[in-house]
């Protein structure tokens, strides 16, 4: 049978204190309900240079367990690479530098000694556009466990697939062809395929790259709808440009600007009462 993680970190309850590095960390408004959380992914003093040129500038940002948290800001302003930070995608890009820490349940993940494959299916991707192997909608979530040797058995497969589409709201819908390719579906569904493909090997932490930006507003409300389910048990960061996606779906936001986190927060507060003004700009749709 195909149990579940449990891995619960418990090492890790601090106050909130978030993040631009410049700012007094005690006296940034956060609501008292937020005031102890387990801290899943920790990122301090962050740096990184694509060649010469910095794309980010001494990034601070707490990450909360089961809790989704929105990266938004103007293109360029650095999401995707802050996200791809945070499982080690931005190691496959050639010249790219990384300077500060990132930890995960306390542990450092640049540490030598962590195993990058592991990480990964740890803190799993959901990308811009869906992704699915050219395999069928069975292979796509079954390839990785019996990689990783999660499942073995036709059976603990069979389970664990069924386990992990139910999951991502997509098993009623292709229970009866899941020797089709995953290709054929439509985008939404794709989508919820990859997610599924995520979710088989077990991970803690999902980071999702605009995953709802090439879908229609029905599949983009179902995977909206997806993301307030799978928060009760796992841990999420998610890029929008979609601000009301952002209000809908994260409980924190981090406002992000010319490679810094101008602003991070409660996400009722960010968007009702930001501190700063370029935050307010932003927000307010006055640029971006
Ligand atoms: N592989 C790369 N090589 C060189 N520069 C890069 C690379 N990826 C991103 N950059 C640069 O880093 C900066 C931040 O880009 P990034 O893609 O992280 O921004 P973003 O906030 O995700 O933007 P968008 O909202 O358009 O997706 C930009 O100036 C971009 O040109
Ligand atoms: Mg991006």
């Amino acid at each position: 049978m195909y149990s579940e993680a449990t891995t619960e970190s418990s090492e890790t309850t601090e106050p909130v204190t978030a993040m631009t590095g410049q700012t007094d960390s005690t006296s940034q408004g956060q609501k008292a309900d937020t005031a102890e959380k387990n801290v899943k992914v920790k990122a301090e003093n962050v740096r990184l240079w694509y060649g010469q040129a910095q794309a980010l500038h001494d990034l601070n940002l707490n990450i909360y367990e089961r809790e989704v948290t929105a990266l938004i800001g103007p293109s360029g302003c650095g999401k995707s690479s802050f996200l791809r930070c945070l499982n080690r995608m931005n190691d496959l890009i050639p010249n790219v530098r990384i300077e500060g820490q990132i930890t995960l349940d306390g542990e450092d993940i640049y540490d030598p000694d962590v195993d990058v494959v592991q990480l990964r299916s740890n803190v799993g991707m959901v990308f811009q556009k869906p992704n699915p192997f050219p395999k069928s909608i069975y292979e796509n979530v079954a390839y990785a466990p019996r990689l990783h040797g999660i499942a073995n058995s036709r059976r603990e497969l069979d389970e664990l697939v069924e386990h992990s589409l139910k999951r991502a709201g997509l098993w009623r819908e292709v229970s009866d062809r899941l020797q089709t390719p995953g290709t054929a579906l439509s985008g939404g569904q794709q989508q919820r395929l990859c997610i599924a493909r995520a979710i088989a090997v077990n991970p803690e932490v999902i980071l999702m790259d605009e995953p709802a930006s090439s879908l229609d507003p029905l599949a983009t409300a179902t995977i909206e709808e997806l993301i307030d389910e799978l928060k009760d048990r796992y841990t999420i960061a998610i890029v929008t440009h979609n601000l009301q996606q952002a209000a809908r779906v994260a409980g924190y936001t981090a406002f992000f600007h010319m490679g810094e986190i101008v602003e991070f927060n409660d996400t009722d507060t960010l968007f009702t009462n930001p501190r700063e003004q370029k935050t307010e700009d932003y927000i307010t749709g006055r640029y971006g």
